[in-house]
């Protein structure tokens, strides 16, 4: 590997140029593609000094034509390298014409202009726009576009970009053209465009102030069918936006495309985000309930970009969390009043746990404003995402809902139309409450997860209980020595038998309250708390008030309290999670088959018999701890002793609670009035998936709901159990769902999961079989994240063969992806990384096939980014 110089957030300088006007003609072609770009330059200097010689980003680009004020430009007026264009000696204003010509019908990684299906279409985020044409690529130029397509009218009848049509014909040669013009000023990653053949599902909405807006949305004419949730979905993010935060659409259409060739979810670019099928199709027949859930959260996350990264973008792609945190917790709060807030604090909390800390103890652990990169397409983490939205809730906590709001609002006053930090973010924050935010900005600049000790001692002849709380972030790459975090500890107390307690602090007088929320801002602190009548039962960090790690020392009774009362659900499922994962990590140690303990189970029973009042909540209650997660909590993961001691678990809840689970599975029907379908399926389907880890009467069970299913969640979750049993009858099983479903692509990325998640001796014989299946295509993302990212991320013990036969076969498409789509290859490679966590024997095999990647002939800087921090 060369050694390449990382782009550093120090290094930062405002840009020499600013661009006042863009246009694009984009003449379409089925051999390749002419983009003839025109805009106007001023130096960004003070009057009188010299204007800077202007980078021009450009990749993979054949340039045709170069002029400046109308006159061709000569060799030594600038320098060329396979990054872009320097112009030397331009005067203060010019006008800029370029021509090149791009190949988007061989463009495999997606990246920039390219073809799916029968469309063209476009990704320009992060750095995409300059494999389209030459120009300052990077978010803190900001111009207005106006943009010509030209394409054959059959093939490509719809021809769509930015802002609004204002032009379309026909030309002499039977070509149509269409002109676009956006009116707000964008960053080159937000443009886009697209041209194809395409449906049109097409309603309005009238905003809160009565402007009329055309919601567009346009999928292939075989997927007509599959677009009303996403449309609703859309209606309701923009409802809700208007009522949580006063904002409103700003153009007069917002277009949504589907594509199947796409390497992340969505993409919010300006008025024509362009979405995966994965990510916007959805109905009962080929959709399961999380894929109606994910639908909604990601329409709604994009519809929230408008403002929370469009009208206010990032100045650099450091700055990347500053839209895309802030976004995501955004969608949270969306999410959280479309359905049960507790159910989806759950599931954050979990994603936070089970993905992101495991980042921040990795190899490519970075803070949520990183400070440097290779590529910084490796950046789009659970890290800058999701931790990144924990940061933002902090502010929440701290600030209050109206705080909150008022930070918002200054925000947007201050920074509309601008491309900004994460400091103006903090600052608007603490301006418009006026309060000192400094400390809290380590939360950007600091790697790792902090663990929060916790230690009481009560004193019953004061009745006074002490609380000490106390933090600290382990020791990462480059950061040996954290300081303390300002980290809110949401926290109330619980008498013996679960009743909240008044939080009265010395010198106090008047109702205490029953919570409070603590700034824990030192190293250490005490809390005393008065009027305590027995030791109580602490539950701290209540609702996940901070991405931390709680270390108390419960004991089981003080969980089976939190379980059976804390009035705060998020840490009653912890506490539930907490039993068992003691419980299973005993067995693992042991050797032993799990042990249920007395009380144990009768909580289990006392949850299940509250079934009908929240089945989401029980569900997510009772579902034991991942494999991986319960691989966290060891030095070294013993992962078939995990494997054997969670499985049997799962035969144990079977049997044990198999009435309970019949009773569910026969009672909780989704079609009863007023019952959440979602929640009734997720639960029942809970309850038949450990009937089936209890025996052959669950497999029977399943048999029947595989043929009686009317939804995509009940027969999949059928067919997952049939396929645990295994045997000639799944076989069967599961070439029939092919056959039935070859047509969907979004059916086969689930058929590809399923057998790519099932456990048994062949599963890697049998990944590798489906890579030569027609159901695959290497080319197309979806497809590989269904086999071989589920198969890496989601099946353990098939996975780490102690031969090192999974490694090998992952390697093995890391490589073949890396000349394929770079992105695509360096998040595929991640398993590899975290080699340190295993015994030697596979730490070893892993090692193996790091260093087999990193002598690729010529390593993208995707992987060699990744590849060189894991062997460090
Ligand atoms: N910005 C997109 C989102 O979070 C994600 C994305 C990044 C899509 C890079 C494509 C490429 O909504
Ligand atoms: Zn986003």
């Amino acid at each position: 590997m060369t050694s390449l110089q990382p782009v550093r957030l120090r290094d930062y300088t405002p840009p020499t140029h600013l661009v006042d006007a863009l246009e694009l003609t984009f003449d379409l072609g089925d051999a390749y593609t002419e983009v003839r770009s025109r805009f106007r330059v001023r130096a960004n200097v003070p009057p009188g000094e010299d204007p800077q010689p202007l980078r021009l980003h450009g990749r993979h680009l054949e340039l045709q034509s170069l002029h400046v004020d109308g006159a061709p430009v000569s060799g030594d007026a600038y320098l060329e390298d396979p990054e872009g264009l320097t112009l030397l000696a331009l005067p203060a204003e010019a006008t800029i014409e370029i021509v090149t010509v791009i190949h988007p019908q061989e463009n495999t990684a997606l990246d920039g202009l390219y073809r799916s299906g029968g469309l063209f279409c476009t990704q320009c985020e992060p750095e995409g726009f300059r494999r389209i044409t030459y120009f300052p690529d990077r978010p803190d130029v900001m111009t207005t576009y106006t943009v010509t397509l030209i394409a054959d009218p059959e093939p490509y009848p719809v021809l769509l970009a930015n802002g609004n049509r204002v032009d379309h014909g026909e030309r002499a040669d039977g070509r149509h053209w269409a002109t676009w013009h956006d009116p707000h000023p964008k960053p080159t990653y937000l443009f886009a465009l697209v041209a194809g053949d395409l449906h049109l599902h097409e309603e309005r909405y009238t905003t809160r102030s009565g402007r009329d807006i055309q919601l567009h949305l346009y999928v292939e004419h075989a997927n007509a069918g599959k677009t009303a949730h996403a449309m609703r979905s859309l209606r309701k993010a923009m409802a809700w936006d208007e009522d949580t935060y006063g904002l409103e659409y700003d153009l007069d259409t917002y277009m949504i495309v589907a594509v199947d060739d796409f390497n992340m979810g969505a993409m919010e670019n300006k008025g024509l985000n362009i979405f995966n099928t994965v990510c916007v199709l959805a109905d009962e027949t080929i959709s399961t309930d999380g894929d109606f859930e994910t639908v909604e959260a990601v329409v709604a996350h994009e519809y929230f970009h408008n403002w929370t990264g469009n009208r206010v973008t990032c100045r650099d792609w450091f700055q990347l969390s500053l839209k895309e945190g802030l976004t995501v917790f955004r969608e949270q709060q969306f999410c959280a009043d479309m359905g049960s807030p507790a159910v989806k604090r759950i599931q954050d909390t979990r994603l936070l746990r089970s993905i992101q800390f495991p980042e921040d103890d990795g190899p490519m652990a970075h803070p949520v404003r990183p400070e440097s990169y290779l590529e910084i397409s490796n950046f789009y983490t659970a890290t800058v995402y999701d931790k990144g939205a924990e940061v933002i809730r902090m502010y929440h906590t701290l600030l209050g809902e109206d705080g909150f709001r008022r930070g918002m609002d200054l925000y947007f006053q201050r920074h509309d139309g601008q491309a900004v930090t994460c400091e103006d973010f903090l600052a608007a924050m603490a301006d418009a409450n006026h309060v000192d935010l400094d400390q809290f900005s380590r939360w950007y600049t600091q790697a790792g997860t902090p663990v929060v000790q916790a230690g009481g001692r009560y004193d019953a002849s004061t009745r006074r209980y002490h609380l000490q709380l106390s933090q600290h972030t382990p020791a990462r790459p480059g950061q040996t020595h954290a300081l303390p975090l300002h980290l809110p500890v949401r926290l109330g107390l619980l008498t013996g038998d679960g009743q909240p307690l008044p939080l009265r602090l010395p010198g106090e007088t008047g109702q205490a309250p029953l919570e409070r929320v603590v700034a824990l801002r030192d190293a250490s602190m005490e809390l005393v708390f008065e009027d305590i009548p027995e030791a109580p039962v602490p539950s701290l960090l209540r609702d996940f008030s901070a991405p931390a790690v709680l270390d108390y020392a419960h004991s089981e009774d003080e969980l089976l309290t939190l379980l059976a009362h804390d009035t705060d659900p998020v840490n009653r499922w912890d506490a539930g999670q907490r039993l068992l994962l003691n419980t299973l990590l005993a067995s693992v140690e042991s050797g032993q088959p799990p042990e249920l303990s007395e009380p144990l189970r009768e909580a289990v029973h006392h949850v299940l018999s509250g079934w009908r009042t929240d089945p989401a909540f029980v569900a997510e209650v009772l579902t034991l701890p991942s494999e991986d997660y319960i691989a966290e909590q060891q030095v070294v993961a013993d992962i078939d002793g995990i494997h054997t001691a969670r499985e049997a678990l799962r035969n144990r809840f079977g049997s044990s609670f198999a009435d309970a689970w019949r009773t569910i599975h026969d009672q909780c029907d989704p079609h009863a009035p007023g019952v959440n379908g979602a929640s009734a399926r997720r639960l029942r389907n809970l309850a038949l998936s450990y009937l089936g880890a209890a025996g052959p009467q669950g497999a029977e069970l399943a048999m029947r709901q595989y043929h009686a299913a009317t939804h995509m969640s009940d027969r999949l979750a059928a067919l997952e159990v049939l396929i645990e049993h295994g045997g000639s009858t799944a076989d069967r099983l599961v070439a029939a769902f092919h056959d039935q479903w070859r047509h969907e692509p979004l059916v086969i990325n689930k058929w590809l999961r399923l057998q790519a998640t099932a456990t048994g001796r062949n599963a890697l014989e049998r990944v590798r079989a489906l890579t030569a299946h027609p159901g695959f295509d290497i080319r197309n993302p979806n497809r590989v994240r269904a086999l071989l990212g589920a198969f890496s991320q989601s099946n353990p013990v098939g996975f780490h063969r102690t031969d090192g036969a999974g490694y090998r076969l992952l390697a093995d498409y890391v490589v073949e992806l890396n000349a394929m789509n770079p992105q695509m290859a360096a998040r595929l490679v991640l398993p590899l990384t975290r080699w340190r966590r295993l015994d030697p024997r596979r730490a070893g095999h892993m090692f193996e096939q790091l260093e087999r990647i990193g002598n690729t002939p010529k390593l993208s800087k995707d992987l060699q980014e990744v590849i060189t921090k894991s062997l460090a």
